[in-house]
C-alpha cells in the first residue's frame, strides 16, 4: 500500500476520486462532527478488516469575513487506535499539496499506525480544494481537460538550449493559470494552507481533546505544519514533520531552489549503489565506475534534447526522461526497474520500451493536476507578469543548486508566478516560535526534494525541536523504512521523548535489495 503514500508527494497526485457514504445504518454525532462507516472502496484500500468512521464537518468558507455565513463541509477520516489506554488523534496530512486525504489515511494505515505505536485514533481530511471540500478544477469535464492537455507539453527549460522551451513554458503557465482562474473565480481564493490550518484546529475542537494537536505532516505537509507551529505554537501538542520542505521558500520565492539541495548527490548515490549491484541494476553494465555512468546519463539526456526517438506512441525525449526521472528517484523501491527503464532509453530498446510504456507506471508522465497549483500557487507571494524574474531565480539559484535537475519546475514556476488567485489568508509570518511541546523533525541523507538541510533550517526557528536524520534514501521516511526511526516515531507520540541531537537511523535495507517488510 505505500504506492499510496507515494502517490501524495509533491508530483504525484492521488485520484480524488468522489466518494458518497453508502452506509447509513450506522451514524455517530460527536460535537459537529456526524461520523458513519467509511464506504467500502476507502476499506479496500486497507488489508485490515477494521472499520474506519468517515465523517462531515461543517466550517466557514470565508474565515477572514465575519458578515458571510457561507460554509462548507470538510471531508474527514478517521482510523480508531489498536492499543489502550487511548492518546488522543493523531492528524495527518500526507503531502502534495492536493492529496487526497482520505484515501491517502486509508491506504497507509495498516503501516503507519504501528509506526506511531499504536495508541492512537489516526485522523485525516480533505483539504480545500481537494476531494469534494471546495474541489478546484480548472476544466469542465475530462473532454476538456484532455484538450487542454495537448498544448500543456511542461518543457523543461534546458529542454532546448536557445531557451525557447522556457519561453513555452512561461506561456503555457499563463494559460493554465488564465484557465483556472475563469472556472475557479466564485471560490478560488478560499483555497490555501492558512484556512486548512483553521480547518484542522475546527475538527480538533470537535474531538474532545482540549485542543491540544497532535500531528505528523509529510512534505507539504510539513509546511502546513511549520505554519500551524507559527500561527499556534500554544496548542501543539505533538508534531512529526517528516521530509521537511524550507516554509520560508515555499512562501516567498517562485520555485522552491532549496528543494534541490541533493538531488544532484542523490542521483549519484544511486549510480554508485547501482554499480555495486549488478545482479539487480541493469544499467551497471555500460560502464565501469559510477562517474563515467554519470558522464554516460548527462550524455544520453543531451543526445536526446536533438535525437529523440519514438517508441510504441509516444516520443522518447528530453522532457519525457526528465520528468520520469523525477518521479522515479523518490521511489527506492523501484530502483531496479528504474535502472532497467533507463538502460533501454541508453540503448534505445524500442521493444522495452514499448513493453514499458504499456505498463501502468512506468513512463507515468505527471500531470499538471489543478490541486497543487490551487494551494500552493495561491499562498506564494512573488508574482511576475514576465518571465524575468523567474529566469532569475533559474539561473542564479536553481541552476547552481542542482546543475541536473534544477531546470524540473519550470512550468509550476510559470504558473504559480502568473497565477490568478491569492489566498484569502496568506501566512507572512516568522517560523520561529516557541511551541507548547517542541517538535520532532524529520530529514533523509539522500532526498532529491526535501533536503535535510530544509530540516535543520526549520527546526532551528522552534525552541526544543529535534532532528532526526534518517540516513535512507528517496523522499521522506517511509522511501527507505528503519526501525529505528519508526521506534524514534513512537517514543515521541507516546512517551513524548525526543532523540537526542545528532542522532542518526540507519534503514533496515539497502538499495537495490527487496524491501523487509
Ligand atoms: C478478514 O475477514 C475475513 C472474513 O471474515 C477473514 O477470512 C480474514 O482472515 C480476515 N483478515 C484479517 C487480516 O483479519
Ligand atoms: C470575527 O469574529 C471573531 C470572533 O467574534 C473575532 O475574533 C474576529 O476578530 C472577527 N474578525 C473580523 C475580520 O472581523
Ligand atoms: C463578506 O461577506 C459578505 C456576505 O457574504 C459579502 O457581501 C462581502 O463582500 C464579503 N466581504 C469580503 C471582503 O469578502
Ligand atoms: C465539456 O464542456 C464543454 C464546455 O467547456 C462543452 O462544450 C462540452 O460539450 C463538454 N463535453 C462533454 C463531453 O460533456
Ligand atoms: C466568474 O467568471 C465568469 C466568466 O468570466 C463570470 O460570468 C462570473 O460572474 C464570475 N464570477 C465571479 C464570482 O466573479
Ligand atoms: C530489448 O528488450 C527486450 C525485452 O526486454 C530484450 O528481450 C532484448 O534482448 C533487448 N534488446 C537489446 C538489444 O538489448
Ligand atoms: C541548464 O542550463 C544552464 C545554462 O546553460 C546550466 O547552467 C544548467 O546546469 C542546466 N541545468 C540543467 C538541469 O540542465
Ligand atoms: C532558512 O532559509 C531561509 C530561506 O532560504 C533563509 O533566509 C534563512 O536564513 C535560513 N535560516 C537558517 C537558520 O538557516
Ligand atoms: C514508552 O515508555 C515505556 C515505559 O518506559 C516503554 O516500555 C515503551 O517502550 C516506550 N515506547 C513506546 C512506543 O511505548
Amino acid at each position: 500500500m505505500l504506492r499510496n503514500l507515494y502517490a501524495l508527494t509533491f508530483f504525484f497526485f492521488a485520484s480524488t476520486k468522489a466518494w458518497s457514504s453508502t452506509n447509513n445504518q450506522y451514524v455517530r454525532q460527536q460535537n459537529g462532527i456526524t461520523w458513519r462507516v467509511c464506504p467500502q472502496e476507502l476499506h479496500e484500500l486497507d488489508n485490515s478488516n477494521r472499520t474506519f468512521e468517515c465523517g462531515t464537518l461543517s466550517v466557514p468558507l470565508d474565515y477572514t469575513n465575519n458578515s458571510s455565513s457561507q460554509r462548507i463541509n470538510l471531508e474527514i477520516i478517521r482510523v480508531p487506535a489498536t492499543k489502550e489506554p487511548r492518546k488522543g488523534s493523531i492528524f495527518f496530512n500526507f503531502g502534495g499539496p492536493g492529496g487526497d486525504g482520505l484515501t491517502n489515511m486509508a491506504g497507509s494505515a495498516s503501516n503507519i499506525q504501528p509506526i506511531t505505536g499504536g495508541y492512537h485514533d489516526l485522523i485525516s481530511w480533505n483539504p480545500r480544494g481537494t476531494g469534494n471540500t471546495l474541489s478546484f478544477s480548472c476544466y469542465e469535464n475530462s473532454t476538456d481537460r484532455a484538450l487542454a492537455d495537448v498544448a500543456l507539453h511542461n518543457p523543461l527549460a534546458n529542454a532546448t538550449a536557445d531557451g525557447s522551451a522556457l519561453g513555452r513554458a512561461f506561456a503555457e503557465g499563463k494559460l493554465f493559470a488564465d484557465q483556472c482562474k475563469q472556472m475557479q473565480n466564485a471560490t478560488g481564493e478560499y483555497v490555501g494552507t492558512a484556512f486548512t490550518i483553521r480547518d484542522m484546529f475546527r475538527i480538533l475542537d470537535n474531538l474532545d481533546e482540549e485542543g491540544r494537536l497532535q500531528y505528523w505532516g509529510m512534505s507539504y505537509g510539513t509546511v502546513l505544519g511549520a505554519t500551524a507551529l507559527s500561527m499556534f505554537p500554544d496548542r501543539i501538542y505533538r508534531a512529526v514533520l517528516d521530509g521537511v520542505q524550507n516554509s520560508h521558500e515555499y512562501y516567498h520565492t517562485f520555485g522552491d531552489p532549496e528543494m534541490y539541495t541533493d538531488f544532484d548527490v542523490t542521483w549519484n548515490e544511486f549510480l554508485k549503489a547501482c554499480m555495486e549491484n549488478p545482479d539487480t541494476c541493469a544499467l551497471s553494465r555500460h560502464a565501469p565506475s559510477a562517474g563515467e555512468l554519470a558522464a554516460k546519463m548527462d550524455h544520453m539526456l543531451d543526445d536526446l534534447k536533438l535525437n529523440p526517438f519514438s517508441a510504441g506512441h509516444s516520443i522518447i525525449d528530453y522532457n519525457l526522461v526528465r520528468r520520469n526521472f523525477f518521479a522515479d528517484i523518490y521511489n527506492p523501491v523501484s530502483y531496479s526497474r528504474f535502472a532497467t527503464t533507463l538502460e533501454a532509453v541508453l540503448v534505445r530498446n524500442v521493444t522495452a520500451l514499448s513493453a514499458l510504456l504499456a505498463e501502468d507506471h512506468a513512463f507515468e508522465v505527471p500531470t499538471m493536476a489543478e490541486t497543487l497549483p490551487a494551494v500552493r500557487c495561491s499562498d506564494k507571494f512573488p508574482r511576475s507578469e514576465t518571465l524575468g524574474p523567474v529566469n532569475v531565480e533559474l539561473e542564479d539559484r536553481l541552476y547552481k543548486t542542482s546543475a541536473r535537475f534544477g531546470d524540473n519546475p519550470s512550468f509550476t514556476m510559470s504558473a504559480c508566478a502568473q497565477w490568478g488567485f491569492k489566498a484569502k489568508e496568506r501566512y507572512n509570518g516568522q517560523f520561529y516560535a516557541k511551541t507548547n511541546f517542541p517538535a520532532l523533525f524529520i530529514g533523509n541523507t539522500w532526498d532529491p526534494v526535501t533536503p535535510l538541510k530544509s530540516a535543520y533550517n526549520m527546526s532551528e526557528g522552534f525552541e526544543g525541536s529535534v532532528v532526526l536524520q534518517h540516513n535512507g534514501h528517496g523522499h521522506m521516511t517511509f522511501a527507505q523504512p528503519s526501525s529505528c526511526t519508526s521506534k524514534y516515531i513512537a517514543d515521541y507520540f507516546v512517551n513524548g521523548t525526543l532523540p537526542e541531537p545528532g542522532t542518526v537511523c540507519e534503514p533496515d535495507a539497502p538499495l537495490f535489495r527487496k524491501p523487509v517488510t
